[in-house]
């Protein structure tokens, strides 16, 4: 399965790419993870990533496109298939994976828009903890961990992201309408867009993805 899952801040898309990992072994892979460890291993990339993350802006093109497409073209993704999470997040983003794939004759299975009322990605966001370790992600009201602060997969403490403020969750919308919604656009003139409701149960969203990317 080759799928790409497009979404705002907290509709979602980090929940269901573990849900398709878990069950199906495709591979997630998301930007806003991959940039997260580069900041915490302090390497030069994810000290300029933090410099635009911590604001809620996005990290340029060129080097996200360099460091997802390392990424897609290893070979556990040819034999194992893929689930983008955060990727491609602008046109041009999603021009450069369409050529990427194009050139490795692996084409793109289907394009999932995950859509919600800006109310309810506020409701999300604002109670959203994360494993240090395993990076499964758990809500304080809707998916609480066993014992406060605790993973219960892995037992590692628990984090809040540091882009998960208000002001900063305010600027990262007003970016994803800006730069994402002609994304969605962009896979929709190409007849691989489908819409799911990202206001149902985890499963039920997980469902409507299955089906969809079967159809
Ligand atoms: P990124 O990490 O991709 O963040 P995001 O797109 O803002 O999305 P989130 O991770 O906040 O939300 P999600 O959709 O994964 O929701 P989740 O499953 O956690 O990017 C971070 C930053 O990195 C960007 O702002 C940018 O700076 C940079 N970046 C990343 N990619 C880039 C790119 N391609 N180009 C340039 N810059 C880039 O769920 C949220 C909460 O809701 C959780 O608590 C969860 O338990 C709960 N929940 C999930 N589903 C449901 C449900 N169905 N019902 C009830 N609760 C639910
Ligand atoms: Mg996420």
């Amino acid at each position: 399965m080759r799928l790409i899952l497009i979404g705002p801040p907290g509709v979602g898309k980090g929940t269901q790419a573990a849900m398709l990992e878990a069950r199906l072994g495709v591979r997630p892979l998301s930007s806003g993870v991959i940039f997260r460890a580069e900041i915490d291993a302090d390497t030069d990339l994810g000290r300029l990533a933090n410099s635009y993350i911590k604001r809620g802006e996005l990290v340029p093109n060129g080097v996200t496109i360099e460091m997802m497409g390392k990424r897609i073209r290893s070979e556990e993704v040819r034999k194992q298939g893929f689930v983008l999470d955060g990727f491609p997040r602008t046109v041009r983003q999603a021009e450069a994976l369409d050529a990427m794939l194009e050139e490795m004759n692996m084409p793109l299975d289907k394009a999932v828009s995950i859509e919600v009322t800006d109310e309810v990605l506020l409701q999300r966001l604002s109670g959203r903890m994360g494993c240090t370790k395993c990076g499964e992600i758990y809500h304080s009201i809707t998916k609480p961990p066993k014992r406060e602060g605790i993973c219960d997969k892995c037992n590692s403490p628990l984090f809040v992201r540091s882009d998960d403020l208000p002001e900063t969750i305010r600027e990262r919308l007003r970016v994803f309408q800006e730069n994402t919604t002609p994304v969605r656009e962009h896979y929709r003139a190409k007849g691989m867009l489908f819409v799911v409701n990202g206001a149902d149960e985890p499963e039920d969203v997980y469902s409507q993805i299955v089906n969809g990317a079967k159809g």
